[in-house]
């Protein structure tokens, strides 16, 4: 199953993610890809300001992961830079912690990603556009989609 969602502008695409009950669901873990500039970090902002984070939330392109504290812990990597190399990175142990993770071009490091996630496919339409598919993985982003979408 996938849910999908229109953006048609940058606010579509806040909304989305501000929909997204992250208190309900305190150790998710969200998949991001999409090409440059489709909006993986639009989406991680507005859900790090969802979830009450006064940082500024910058892409962690040169550090790989940044840590934000909020309502609960954010995870925020962004693993581009690593062409997959993730030996001795440490990506693994965030799944186990308490606090959301949200990882910008996670297909390029998929044989680590955890069984449960939900995967978010941002396709540029055009220069406002989105088009954005949610796909659950587990029962609990089932109902995650479900009361979202
Ligand atoms: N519907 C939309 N949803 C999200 N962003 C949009 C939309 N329409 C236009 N934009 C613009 O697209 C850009 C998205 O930039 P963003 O940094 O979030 O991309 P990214 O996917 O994180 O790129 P990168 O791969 O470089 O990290 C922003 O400038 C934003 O204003
Ligand atoms: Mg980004």
């Amino acid at each position: 199953m996938e849910y999908k969602y229109i953006s048609r502008s940058e606010i579509d695409t806040i909304e989305l993610a501000q929909n997204i009950e992250s208190e309900k669901f305190p150790n998710m873990v969200i998949c991001l890809d999409g090409e440059l500039g489709s909006g993986k970090t639009v989406f991680t902002k507005a859900f790090a300001n969802a979830m009450e984070i006064k940082e500024n939330v910058t892409s962690p392109t040169f550090t790989i992961i940044k840590e934000y504290i909020g309502d609960m812990p954010l995870y925020h990597m962004d693993v581009y830079r690593l062409e997959g190399n993730v030996d001795g990175v440490g990506i693994e142990e965030y799944f186990n912690k308490n606090g959301i993770v949200i990882i910008e071009w996670a297909n390029t490091i998929k044989e680590i990603l955890p069984e449960e996630r939900l995967e978010i496919k941002i396709k540029v339409a055009s220069e406002n556009k989105r088009v954005i598919y949610l796909i659950p993985y587990g029962k609990k982003y089932e109902e995650l989609c479900e009361a979202v979408i």
